[in-house]
């Protein structure tokens, strides 16, 4: 998976009970397909052995600078980034005055590609001005520092101490392997259903899950946009880095877009949004004693073509999906062009492995230049990146 895909990411694991965790993010890197190594001091050891993973990399870990020679400069010069996880206050000291007593310490002195630290430790430890003169020299250095959080810490009090999860370091390492060719862009992106309310208790939704969406602002953050994520009450939870705007109804979209757009220069429009909203939503429960129920429904905001005169005023780049049951690239065409899109991904219904509350998509993307490129079935991440390749190159 992009950005891991051949890639080679040395994991540093020091001497806290967070350690344990540093194991589950050693198998998220394998899963995304990098080549990882993992190195750990003394310490570390004495929390998780280096068996754990060597059984998760297939390779082995390294722990002494007596092992192999010229392992920590070997080590260092194949790494395309160096994950700290956890840094514990004693080995931020150590990087801070540039010391190589032990293998870590030395495989990072002798790195000369991006290093993300993730520190842990007690939060009195934390704030003491010796650890903070320390993470400051480092990040003026230019280290990278994700963390710590705040939560419950492992001696039952809760502070500032907390590795970030696995799932947060990976996002940060994906975007330090990423080249940052969207710095300076603000992408805004909808995802999600709508629910437009019929009474207090009921709603008409539909079955999106949220994932497309979240896996194209998900993808635009790694490039280094600015994203807003406008999402409708999605079944996951909103990826890392990216501003979220939490909404429920089609005009409470619309309302976010508006606000959103002012200065944005991409649209990603990955929202199913409920194209009819009952007539006269009731204030309290309807009764069952009604017997039947005829629910008037008209058509709630288009939000592309509310959208337009602002997308055209500032040339903002937009693409559209169109979910289609039959004749999906005449409709899709069709739909480009009477909404004024750059793009429209179409998908057809039917298909088991694409569209919604499926991992995978299968779309056609259509461009007002008059291209026609079909994608096989794929996870919806590599789905994001391929659209992204294709927006970003009408950016500029
Ligand atoms: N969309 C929108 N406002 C709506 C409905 C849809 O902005 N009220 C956007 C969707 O986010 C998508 C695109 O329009 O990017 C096409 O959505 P789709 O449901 O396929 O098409 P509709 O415009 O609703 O047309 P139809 O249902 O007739 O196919």
């Amino acid at each position: 998976m992009r950005p891991f895909e051949q890639r080679h990411v040395l994991v540093v694991v020091t001497g806290g009970i967070a350690a344990y965790k540093t194991a589950y993010l050693v198998r998220r890197l394998r899963e995304a397909e990098a080549t990882v190594e993992v190195v750990l001091t003394s310490s570390a050891e004495r929390f998780v052995g280096k068996a754990t993973f060597e059984g998760l990399t297939g390779r082995p870990a390294g722990t002494s600078l007596w092992e192999r020679p010229l392992d920590h400069i070997e080590l260092g010069r194949r790494a395309d980034l160096a994950i700290v996880a956890p840094a514990t206050a004693d080995f931020l000291a150590c990087l801070a005055v540039g010391r190589a007593d032990s293998l870590a310490s030395a495989t990072l002195l002798a790195a000369d590609c991006p290093v993300l630290l993730c520190p842990a430790m007690n939060d009195r430890m934390w704030k003491h001005p010796a650890t903070q003169r320390n993470v400051n020299t480092l990040r003026e250095s230019g280290l990278e520092m994700l963390g710590p959080e705040r939560g419950e810490l492992a001696e039952g009090e809760v502070g500032m101490g907390r590795m970030s999860e696995p799932a947060e370091i990976l996002a940060v390492a994906g975007r330090l392997l990423e080249e940052q060719t969207l710095d300076g862009y603000k992408i805004v992106v909808t995802a999600g259903p709508t629910r437009a309310p019929i009474d207090p208790v009921r709603y008409i939704g539909n079955r999106s899950s949220g994932h497309m969406g979240q896996a194209l602002a998900a993808s635009a953050w790694r490039r280094g946009a600015d994203v807003v994520l406008v999402s409708g009450p999605a079944s996951r939870p909103p990826p890392f880095g990216v501003g979220v705007i939490e909404v429920e109804t089609s005009r409470e979209m619309l309302e976010a877009l508006s606000g959103a757009l002012d200065d944005a220069h991409g649209l990603l429009m990955a929202a199913a949004v409920s194209d009819f909203v009952p007539a006269a939503p009731r204030s309290s429960k309807i009764k069952r004693g009604v017997g039947a129920l005829a629910l008037e429904l008209v058509a709630g905001p288009d939000l592309l073509e509310e959208t337009r005169a602002v997308r055209e005023r500032r040339g903002i780049v937009t693409l559209g999906f169109a979910l289609e049951t039959e004749k999906a690239l005449e409709n899709g065409r069709s739909k480009l062009e009477a909404k004024n899109l750059d793009f429209v991904a179409v998908n057809e219904v039917g298909d088991p492995l694409s569209g919604f509350d499926v991992p995978t998509n299968k779309v056609t993307l259509l461009d007002r230049w008059g291209a026609v490129e079909e994608f096989p079935v794929l996870p919806k991440e590599e789905v994001a990146d391929r659209l992204l390749d294709r927006i970003e190159s009408r950016l500029d």
